[in-house]
């Protein structure tokens, strides 16, 4: 008896567990979408084709009703019944007058939805009226380069804009570097600005996007591209202009001298040759720190002149701090995997613990 009761409050127990649990898990299923979403838009190229969905979604919605119920009516309607003697309802097919109707709606509803859906897809690749800024953006394995030709500014993964400035993206891939013959498709998205865009080597596609507010916002590589597709990640960034043209003024300075000798260690090691399973390798035959002599120029992984002042690295997916950057160093195919070779990917530059430390003392010293 006393087993039974025992047994009871563990099913009740179980149940309540259960009750709170389940939306507790929908709740934290939901806040996981909430970073990166399609239907909270932040800039008008972002609203014009959310704005389109609601009315496509209303007639797609009235169309389902309208199908499904008439199966339903139909299967209800004509069941097998008790005295069913076998023969077959009314037919219909060979109907000229019915066919020509249910072939004629669908058209006239699927072209009227087109009208402003093309316009809209015109409208987030022609250029914009008025003033807008250009970037470049280039889709490597497995990160982003942005370059912004008007003040000559490299950068990777973090994507910096002013609010309420049209922003046209100029689109590319290629592998390592601008060898377009081995990039691979990736494909453009940050949802709250605009909708997607595939990004293809050796072509050239475009993209407008823009910020109403101040704000940091989540974007992805949404074409499956290999190995880390997963771990390419773009940090949209919009801000106050005032903001913005200081952000371009610590960009366009030359990199900050190593201000301790830890540092200054480190800023040696980063043109030094290191042991790899690919060979001789140096940070500095990847990555550039421009110093300001010379021209600033593309460099075959993330240009690093003002890394410090990115709060996220590799691709986006690493928190910029002395943690992160340590274990990278250590082995960065392992915190992201890739197969370090032609260019394409860090390989393990079996660094010792005293390299590291003075390596990230130099990285993090680059505001
Ligand atoms: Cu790049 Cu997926």
């Amino acid at each position: 008896m006393r087993d039974r009761t025992a047994t009871r409050a563990a099913t009740r127990r179980r149940m309540r567990v259960t009750t709170i649990l389940v939306p507790a898990l929908g709740l934290l299923l939901a806040a996981c979408t909430a970073p990166q979403s399609a239907l909270d838009p932040a800039g008008p190229y972002a609203q014009g084709p959310h704005d389109l969905i609601r009315p496509v979604f209303a007639i797609a919605l009235f169309v389902f009703i309208l199908v499904q119920g008439l199966i339903i009516y139909s299967v209800i309607k004509f069941r097998r019944r008790p005295d069913d003697d076998g023969s077959l309802p009314v037919q219909v097919h060979g109907n000229t007058r019915l066919e020509i109707f249910w072939t004629v709606i669908p058209a006239l509803i699927l072209a009227g939805i087109a009208v402003p859906t093309v316009q809209m897809i015109f409208s987030t690749m022609d250029e914009p009226d008025g003033d807008f800024m250009t970037v470049q953006v280039i889709g490597h394995r497995w990160w982003w380069e942005f370059y912004y030709e008007d003040f000559d500014i490299y950068t990777a993964n973090e994507l910096v804009i002013p609010v309420d400035t049209p922003v046209r993206l100029e689109m590319t891939a290629a592998d390592p570097g601008r060898d377009a013959d081995r990039g691979v498709i990736h494909s453009f998205w940050i949802p709250q600005w605009a909708g997607k865009q595939d990004v293809v080597p050796g072509q050239m596609t475009y993209l407008n996007i823009q910020a109403d507010e101040a704000d940091r916002y989540l974007g992805m590589c949404a074409e499956y591209c290999g190995l880390s597709h997963v771990n390419m990640r773009i940090r949209g960034e919009s801000m106050e202009q005032a903001d913005f043209d200081a952000w371009v003024e610590q960009q366009t300075a030359p990199a900050a001298e190593p201000g301790d000798d830890l540092a200054a260690q480190g800023a040696e090691l980063f043109g030094a040759q290191f042991d790899t399973d690919i060979g001789q390798r140096s940070c500095a035959a990847c990555h550039q720190v421009w110093n300001g002599e010379g021209a600033r120029a593309p460099s075959i992984g993330p240009d690093l002149t003002h890394f410090a002042s990115r709060e996220e690295f590799a691709g986006a997916i690493f928190e910029t701090n002395e943690e992160n950057l340590r274990e990278w160093l250590r082995d960065p195919p392992a915190m992201k995997p890739m197969q370090p070779q032609n260019g394409v990917g860090m390989p393990n530059l079996n660094l010792t613990d005293e390299e590291i430390d003075a390596l990230v003392a130099y990285l993090l010293a680059l505001e």
